[in-house]
C-alpha cells in the first residue's frame, strides 16, 4: 500500500486565542503549535504533508523542507480547508490522513494505529474519537449499526446540535483517515446549512458508505486548543513528555516541574538539570554536564560543563569541553575553550577564549561602540584579573595576565602583564585635616 498523505488543516481564524498572530503559530515547548502534527504525520511514514495555511503565507517561513503550503484563500470551514489540499489529484485508493493542526500532541504511534485501523477495516473513513467527561465544544459521535458513524454533530455554536446528541461523550478528535476517491466526492457534495455557515468537513461522513470510529483511550493524546487557557494545558502535557523522553535517556531533571526545556534541546547522558532552569531554542548540552538555575537560549555546552546559578547563556554561546559559567555570568556568540573557567560576575559577548583561561571575577567585554560590534580573543592559560574591561577589538596573547580594574584598550602581547589604571595616591593625615577644618 502506498504511503499515506498527511493533511494538516492550520487557516483557521483561531478567534478564540484573542490574538494578532494565528493559533497554530503559537510555540509549545518552542515549537509553533502546527509543527507538532507535521512531525507527528512524518514520523509515522507519510509520504507528502501537505499543510492548509492562509492567504498571507505565515506558515510559509517556518514548515520544514518538504512540508507542502496549500492556500485556503478564505476560512469557509475545515471542509473547504481539505479541498484546499485537493484531495481529489491523490490517487483514488491512497490513505488521506487529515490532522487538525490544534491537536499537537498526537503521536507518530496513534496515527500509525490509525491508519493501520483504516486499512484493515476496509473503511471509506476513520475517525480517531475519543470518550469525554466533559465534552465540551467538541464535535459528538452518533454511532449507527455495527459500530459504524452515521453522523458527527457539531456544537460550538448552538443549533447543530439536540439536547440528547450533546450529552454524547465521544467526541470527533480531528484526526482522520479517507480513501482519497470518496473523501473528494463527499467534499464536492458538503453545504453550508449549519449553525456556522461553514463548510464541515464532518459532514463528510454522512456521504460515506462506511465510516468507522477509532477510540483512543488515552484522551490527552488528542486534546484540541482553542484558546489559551488549552493552550497551558497541552503545553504541561508536551512538557511533561519532553521531560520523560530526557529522564528515559539518562538525564537528571532534579525537579520537573519548575524546568522548562523545550522541544528543539538535546541532552546527554549523566547530565543533571538541577531546578528553576530554562533550556530553550535549540540549546544543545552534552555529557555529564551540570545546569543550576539558569537561563540557557540556544546555547552549545560540550561534555562537562558547568553553568549556574544565575548564568544567562545567549545564542552563540558554546563552552568546550569542562568549562564553566559561574553566578551571573551572560555569555553571547562566544567560544569559551576547553576546560576555561568564567566564574562570576562576568559579559562575555562576541569573544573567542581559548582553553585553561580563567576570567576573574567582573571581566567584561566592552564589544558594542554603539554602531557596530567587535570581536575579543583571549588566548590560553590566560588569568585576568578582576573588573578587567576589554574594549574589543582587542586580544590578550597566550599565558597573558591583565591587572584588576584595568580597561584593556590595547593587545596584550603572549605571556605580558596588562596594567591599565591610574596610580593609587595616598593622602595622607586626611582625616585629621579634615576634622581641622
Ligand atoms: C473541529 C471539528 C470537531 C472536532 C474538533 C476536534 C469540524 C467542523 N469540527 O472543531 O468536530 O471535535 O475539531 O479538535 O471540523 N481550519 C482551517 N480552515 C477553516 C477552519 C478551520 O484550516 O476554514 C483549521 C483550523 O486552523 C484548526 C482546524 O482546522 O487547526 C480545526 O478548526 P477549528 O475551528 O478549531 O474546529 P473546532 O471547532 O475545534
Ligand atoms: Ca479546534
Amino acid at each position: 500500500m502506498a504511503a499515506p498523505i498527511a493533511v494538516v488543516l492550520a487557516a483557521g481564524q483561531g478567534t478564540r486565542m484573542r490574538s494578532e498572530t494565528p493559533k497554530v503559530l503559537h510555540p509549545i515547548c518552542g515549537l509553533p503549535m502546527v509543527l507538532w502534527a507535521v512531525e507527528a504525520a512524518r514520523q509515522a511514514g507519510a509520504g507528502r504533508v501537505v499543510v492548509v495555511g492562509g492567504p498571507d503565507r505565515a506558515l510559509e517561513p517556518i514548515l520544514p523542507d518538504g512540508v507542502e503550503l496549500a492556500v485556503q484563500h478564505e476560512p469557509l470551514g475545515t471542509g473547504d480547508a481539505v479541498r484546499a489540499a485537493a484531495p481529489e489529484t491523490a490517487d483514488p485508493d491512497t490513505t488521506v490522513l487529515i490532522l487538525n493542526g490544534d491537536v499537537p500532541l498526537i503521536t507518530a504511534e496513534a496515527i500509525r494505529a490509525l491508519v493501520a485501523a483504516h486499512e484493515l477495516d476496509g473503511a471509506q473513513a476513520t475517525v480517531t474519537t475519543m470518550l469525554l467527561d466533559d465534552p465540551g465544544g467538541y464535535g459528538r459521535i452518533v454511532r449507527g449499526d455495527n459500530g459504524t458513524i452515521t453522523k458527527i454533530v457539531e456544537t460550538k455554536h448552538p443549533g447543530d446540535a439536540t439536547t440528547d446528541e450533546l450529552a454524547i461523550k465521544e467526541v470527533n478528535a480531528g484526526i482522520y483517515a479517507f480513501d482519497a476517491g470518496p473523501l473528494a466526492t463527499a467534499l464536492a457534495s458538503l453545504s453550508t446549512n449549519n449553525a456556522q455557515g461553514e463548510l464541515y468537513l464532518t459532514d463528510a461522513v454522512l456521504g460515506l458508505a462506511k465510516v468507522r470510529p477509532h477510540l483512543v483511550d488515552d484522551p490527552s493524546l488528542t486534546l484540541g486548543i482553542n484558546d489559551r487557557t488549552d493552550l497551558a494545558t497541552v503545553t504541561r502535557l508536551a512538557q511533561q513528555r519532553i521531560h520523560e523522553a530526557h529522564m528515559l535517556a539518562g538525564v537528571t531533571i532534579v525537579d520537573p516541574a519548575s524546568t522548562v526545556i523545550d522541544a528543539t534541546v538535546a541532552i546527554g547522558r549523566d547530565t543533571v538539570i538541577e531546578p528553576f532552569t530554562h533550556l530553550r531554542n535549540g540549546t544543545t548540552i552534552g555529557e555529564r554536564c551540570r545546569v543550576v538555575h539558569s537561563y540557557l537560549d540556544g546555547a552549545t555546552l560540550h561534555d562537562g560543563v558547568t553553568v549556574g546559578p544565575f548564568a544567562y547563556l545567549r545564542p552563540g554561546a558554546v563552552l568546550r569541553d569542562n568549562a564553566k559559567a559561574g553566578t551571573f555570568v551572560e555569555i553571547k556568540n562566544s567560544d569559551i575553550g576547553e576546560g576555561t573557567k568564567v566564574p562570576h560576575l562576568s559579559y562575555i559577548g562576541d569573544a573567542d577564549v581559548g582553553p585553561g583561561t580563567n576570567l576573574g571575577a567582573s571581566t567584561i567585554t566592552a564589544n558594542y561602540d554603539g554602531r557596530n560590534k567587535h570581536r575579543t580573543t583571549i588566548g590560553a592559560r590566560v588569568r585576568t584579573s578582576v573588573d578587567t574591561t576589554l574594549v574589543a577589538p582587542v586580544s590578550v596573547g597566550d599565558d597573558a595576565y591583565t591587572g584588576a580594574g584595568s580597561i584593556i584598550t590595547e593587545d596584550v602581547p603572549p605571556g605580558a602583564l596588562g596594567i591599565a589604571r591610574a596610580r593609587q595616591t595616598n593622602v595622607a593625615k586626611y582625616a585629621e585635616k579634615r576634622a581641622k577644618s
